[in-house]
């Protein structure tokens, strides 16, 4: 597959401080990956990087197999020249331009004729509904509106990679659906490599292809969305990727890819992971992941006994919380019980899966 963005030993330092530690990755033509972590871990300076608008100090940055950036080389493609669309965390467009002249600016810098500009513009803001409103003041826009003019001013010159920065965080979350569909839309039909940042882990799950999980400056696990949110390689990936239980279990029996321990509660457990030795594992299984029953008192693995701290309503399901001695689950299940009411917990032993462990040589 060809490859649309390729960044080599990427490194970015402000002062004395490294914010990007050697990052390398590639990212296919119409390909769309994620950039999920912590605010501050370096994901904005990557892009920013990518477009050109920041010099790093090392490293090789290719767009469509061409070179823009190369530290060896002492080459430094200009922003303009990258050909890559951005829409920033802020949407940054001009409040006193029209929704028209707003899209055109990229072309306008490009020194694009008038009637290419006037075509360019009037088919992409078709495409993301705007058209109407090409004669609008910015200003008088919606936030959703203004979103999109963002996104148009972003593909308007046919770019060969998107950037977007956390391109939906001031929308409220039906239009942010609503526009996160149409980014997706956008992209494929564009066929062009995608680089989306966001904080939002169901976000970073339902849009990417493939996720690049972040942390202070470098990539700390990639995968697809699948494999990031069920096979995390630490306790710090399975928290950034969305809700999750974590268990400090005593294990006392290791075997071909599954363990066996005991509970906090000393319910014997059957989990999977691989082990050195026995000895003392951090595990994770997800709210989702658990089954709640109103406690008959029933016995066996992975069957944990204990009360509702917390129940509430979702909707489609009730949010737990389930203290279980002294730790606190949190579980996702249709099953009605009152809070204060005695439980039981069960898990799959493929659902709940070993992230650490402690003391095993
Ligand atoms: N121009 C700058 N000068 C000095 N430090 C900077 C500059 N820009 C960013 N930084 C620092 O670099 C680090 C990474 O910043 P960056 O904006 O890439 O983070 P981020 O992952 O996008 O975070 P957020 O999720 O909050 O947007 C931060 O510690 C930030 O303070
Ligand atoms: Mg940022």
């Amino acid at each position: 597959m060809a490859t649309g963005i390729t960044i080599k030993g990427l490194v970015k330092r402000f002062g004395d401080k490294t914010i990007i530690d050697h990052v390398s990755f590639d990212i296919a033509v119409g390909e769309l990956v994620c950039l999920l972590g912590p605010s501050g871990c370096g994901k904005t300076t990557t892009l920013r990087c990518i477009a050109g608008l920041e010099a790093p100090e090392e490293g090789r940055i290719e767009i469509n197999g061409q070179p823009v950036f190369d530290s060896a080389e002492k080459l430094a493609v200009e922003p303009y020249r990258r050909n890559a669309g951005m829409v920033f965390q802020s949407y940054a467009i001009w409040p006193h331009l029209s929704v028209f002249e707003n899209v055109a600016f990229p072309l306008r810098v490009r020194n694009t004729p008038n009637a290419e500009v006037e075509k360019k513009v009037m088919r992409t803001l078709d495409m993301v509904g705007l058209a109407d409103f090409r004669a609008r003041s910015a200003q008088q826009l919606s936030g959703g509106q203004q979103q999109r003019v963002a996104v148009a001013r972003a593909i308007v010159h046919e770019p060969d990679v998107l950037l977007f920065d956390e391109p939906l965080s001031n929308l409220d979350a039906r239009l942010r659906d609503a526009t996160r569909a149409e980014i997706r839309r956008l992209q494929r039909e564009l066929n062009v490599a995608a680089v989306y940042v966001t904080h939002d882990q169901a976000e970073a799950l339902s849009l990417a292809d493939r996720i690049l999980v972040m942390s202070e400056g470098r990539i700390h696990q990639a995968g697809t969305p699948q494999e990031i949110y069920g096979a995390p390689r630490d306790a710090f990936v399975a928290d950034v990727v969305g809700a999750t239980n974590f268990l400090d279990i005593a294990v006392h029996a290791v075997g071909d890819g599954t363990v066996q321990g005991v509970a906090p509660d000393g319910a014997p457990l059957r989990v999977t992971g691989r082990m050195a030795a026995p000895g003392p594992a951090r595990v994770m299984v997800r709210p989702d992941r658990l089954r709640v029953a109103p406690d008959a008192g029933e016995q066996g693995e992975n069957c944990l006994h204990g009360t509702v701290r917390q129940r509430l309503f979702m909707g489609g399901h009730y949010e737990y919380a389930i203290a279980i001695g002294p730790t606190v689950l949190r579980a996702f299940s249709p099953v009605q019980v009152a809070e204060g009411g005695r439980v039981t917990v069960s898990f799959e032993p493929c659902d709940c899966i070993v992230l650490e462990t402690r003391g095993a040589p």
